[in-house]
């Protein structure tokens, strides 16, 4: 993972929307073992997951497979709090008190000693720099987590991080978790490209199927029990449902047709064919969806400059 010495599968698992909503125990279970079972060794979470039970069910599941909790690693982010509009001021953001009680209570909904990685959800320009730097960095002493890093932050803030912890004599942060999927790609192609020089960021890339639009399911109506039928998720959809997004989706099928493959596969493999990509982060509430999604290992090395420009032709919004 960027110029750590940490390796994370190419492909893993994240359960925002779906643990604890969508999915149950066994479903969970099911899904996570699939995972495990293909190679995949980072499972993605969110102290604002459920309120906190998306990772309290991944911690229910993890107890029950008794994996060897060093052939895995696991995640949990910081800012948001668990109560949404209802946080009191101290439960949210990125202060050294919500961040160690926030870290404290993820270890224990996820049943863990640790963190493999841990991220500060969004930037917090009400924390000062060195606060959260420096909290971070006690966590890491105090073996609470072992890789720390960022969710959505500017690279300016990334590098305002990675320079205040120089100065300090601390560990800056080591990975970045931004949307990256054939609809939103300046942020990691354009604007991100100082962070991979120097400090060197890994990237831990999320929504590779744009919340499923880009696998076609969503090209003539709104399938019953899909994330875009949820009754809370209204803004998703009217950020999703758009005439022009589905028209390209509409397109690229003719290119995944080429290759023999489905769209949303073509999709996952175009995330992963960036080199920039640590891994990229799946979301499935079902088997079958994991197992397809899986195939994109298969399909990334195929990905020729014709197509890639093929697919920038339909797009339209290459850097
Ligand atoms: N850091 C952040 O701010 C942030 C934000 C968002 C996500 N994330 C992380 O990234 C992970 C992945 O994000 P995401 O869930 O939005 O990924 P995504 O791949 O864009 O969407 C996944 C959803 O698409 C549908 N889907 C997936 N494969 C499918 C298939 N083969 N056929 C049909 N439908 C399919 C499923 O929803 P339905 O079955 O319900 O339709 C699934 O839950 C999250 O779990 C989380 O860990 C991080």
């Amino acid at each position: 993972m960027g110029r750590t010495g940490l390796q994370l599968s190419l492909l893993s698992y994240g359960s925002w929307v779906t643990f604890s909503k969508q999915v149950d125990d066994s479903a969970s279970d099911r899904l996570m073992g699939i995972a495990y079972d293909n190679g995949i060794n980072f499972f993605d979470n969110a102290e604002s997951y459920e309120g906190g039970r998306s990772e309290e069910m991944m911690g229910r599941v993890l107890s029950k497979k008794n994996w060897d909790r060093t052939s895995y690693c696991l995640s949990s982010k910081v800012f948001f709090g668990l109560h949404g509009k209802n946080n009191k001021p101290n439960q949210h953001g990125l202060s050294r008190k919500h961040i160690t009680e926030a870290c404290n209570q993820a270890l224990k909904r996820l049943q863990t000693d640790y963190l493999d990685l841990y991220f500060c959800h969004r930037p917090d320009k009400e924390s000062p720099m060195e606060e959260i730097v420096w909290t971070m960095n006690i966590l890491l002493q105090q073996g609470k987590i072992l890789y720390w890093g960022t969710s959505e932050w500017s690279a300016a803030e990334i590098m305002e991080a990675n320079a205040v912890a120089k100065e300090l004599g601390l560990i800056g942060p080591a990975m970045e978790q931004p949307q990256y999927n054939l609809f939103e790609r300046t942020k990691v192609e354009r604007d991100y490209s100082p962070i991979f020089r120097d400090p060197g960021l890994g990237l831990t890339t999320w929504s590779p199927l744009a919340s499923g639009l880009l696998t076609g399911k969503y090209n003539h109506s709104i399938p019953e029990g899909s994330r875009l039928a949820l009754e809370n998720y209204a803004w998703l959809k009217d950020r999703m449902m758009q005439e022009e997004k589905l028209d390209k989706v509409r397109q690229l099928i003719s290119v995944a047709n080429e290759l023999g493959t489905s769209v949303g596969i073509l999709s996952i493999a175009w995330c992963i064919h960036n080199p920039n990509v640590t891994t990229t982060i799946l979301g499935a509430t079902k088997a079958a969806q994991l197992t397809e999604n899986l195939k994109a290992l298969e399909i990334y090395p195929q990905l020729t400059p014709e197509i890639m420009v093929a697919i920038d032709d339909i797009m339209g919004n290459k850097p």
